[in-house]
């Protein structure tokens, strides 16, 4: 069988928990392969809230094995904590379903102490030790996963200070440790099914995003690949998810940002609160220039809109697009009950029809809705 990849197409908080969760409904395996736990993945099943950083959005799904690509940096306390947070819903992560790569780089207490010194103000980062943990890694002087339980024959520097550390946490860690790369090969030859869940999204990506104010990884198709060690020719589809509107955290440029009432209208009724670090979310209309180069970079085949129903009530929409904006009459009615495209407003479906003509690829899900159900599937 093959993989489809789901990745953001702004700055990150798009709406991709949901969408993986969606997937995963057909998924044997859902894996994570780059960034950490800066990432807040918020899922809404039966009115109830579960928000992830660490363990993969498949983890709601009991058919679903999660895996932690070797791409990701791995926080063994909020995996811990993630851990006895889902044993509280009845939902238990064991070895078999749930894998953390011996690859992963850790994020230990330094990295994250450098972390909040540093570019956490100038770059307005998570503060999770993100950058720190890829820079020892790229600098080749990080500690693996594997590194805390001798199974590479090299011993790195600093690994019983790490051990030392992690001592309390090496117990629960050590039955999930896993070669997922071979793992993940193994079971797309006998036929499984695996969805990719990217982090972040393509503004962020750390060779084309908003450089420096972006993250340290490539949340991006090809960032799929080296951090799963899957080829290339494995991906069947590349899903891009695009908010209905605009969001942003941290610094950075962002062209359509508002600061009117338009922008006060999305943050509230969008709930546009970081899920990581509780920092309010900055808005603007749809870039349509940012998409178009997500779509490009990741050569997205399905794309997935998220929030319409947020837009319910402005009399006038704008998307931004070859640097001017465009505008689109808006709607009023309450479309969260919506579940048929032709069902929606007119003047949605003219709006919706609208991105799809410019980014040039049709949109086969939009959600109405918080809730998994809240989806349109076209
Ligand atoms: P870092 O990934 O913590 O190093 O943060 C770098 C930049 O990426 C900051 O502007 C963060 O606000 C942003 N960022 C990181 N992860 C996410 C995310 O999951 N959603 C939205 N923004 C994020």
């Amino acid at each position: 069988m093959p993989v489809d990849v789901l990745v953001g197409c702004h700055w990150g908080d798009e709406g991709k928990g949901r969408y993986v969760d969606l997937l995963s409904e057909r998924a044997n395996i859902v894996t994570r392969f780059q960034g950490g736990p800066n990432a807040g993945h918020t899922l809404v099943v039966d009115g109830e809230q579960t928000i992830l950083h660490m363990v993969p959005s498949g983890v709601l799904r009991p058919n679903v094995t999660n895996v932690l690509g070797n791409g990701v940096v791995f926080s063994p306390s909020q995996f811990a904590e993630e851990v006895s947070m889902l044993a509280k819903k009845g939902i238990y992560l064991t070895p078999n379903n749930m894998k953390v790569s011996d690859r992963a780089h850790i994020i230990l207490q330094s990295w994250i102490d450098e972390d909040l010194k540093g570019s956490h103000e100038k770059i307005g980062t998570t503060g999770k030790g993100i950058g720190p943990t890829y820079l020892h890694k790229f600098r080749r002087d990080g500690i693996r996963v594997g590194d805390l339980f001798g199974r590479f024959e090299n011993k790195p520097d600093g690994i019983s200070k790490a051990r030392e550390e992690l001592s309390g946490l090496l117990k629960l860690l050590e039955p999930f440790v896993c070669d997922t790369v071979s793992y993940l090969n193994r079971s797309l030859d006998a036929g499984l099914y695996v969805v990719g869940e990217g982090a972040q999204g393509a503004g962020l990506d750390v060779d084309h995003g908003t450089y420096p104010n972006c993250t340290s990884s490539s949340p991006t198709a090809g960032g799929f690949c080296t951090g799963t060690g899957i080829g290339p020719k494995r991906i069947r589809d590349v899903y891009g998810v695009v908010k209905a509107y605009t969001t942003r955290v941290g610094e950075g440029t962002f062209p359509t940002e508002l600061s009117d009432e338009v922008a006060t209208f999305l943050a509230t009724r969008g709930g546009e609160v970081g899920a990581t670090t509780g920092r309010d979310r900055r808005c603007g209309w749809l870039d349509l220039d940012l998409t178009r180069k997500a779509y490009m970079i990741n050569s997205v085949t399905k794309g997935c809109l998220t929030k319409l129903d947020v837009l319910s009530g402005l009399n006038e929409i704008k998307v931004f697009v070859h640097g001017n904006y465009v505008s689109f009459p808006g709607w009023s009615e309450d479309i969260t009950g919506v579940r048929e495209f032709g069902d929606l407003p007119e003047n949605a479906q003219e709006y919706v029809r609208n991105i799809e003509g410019v980014l040039g690829v049709p949109f086969a899900y939009v959600s109405v809705g918080a809730e998994r159900s809240a989806i349109i599937s076209r």
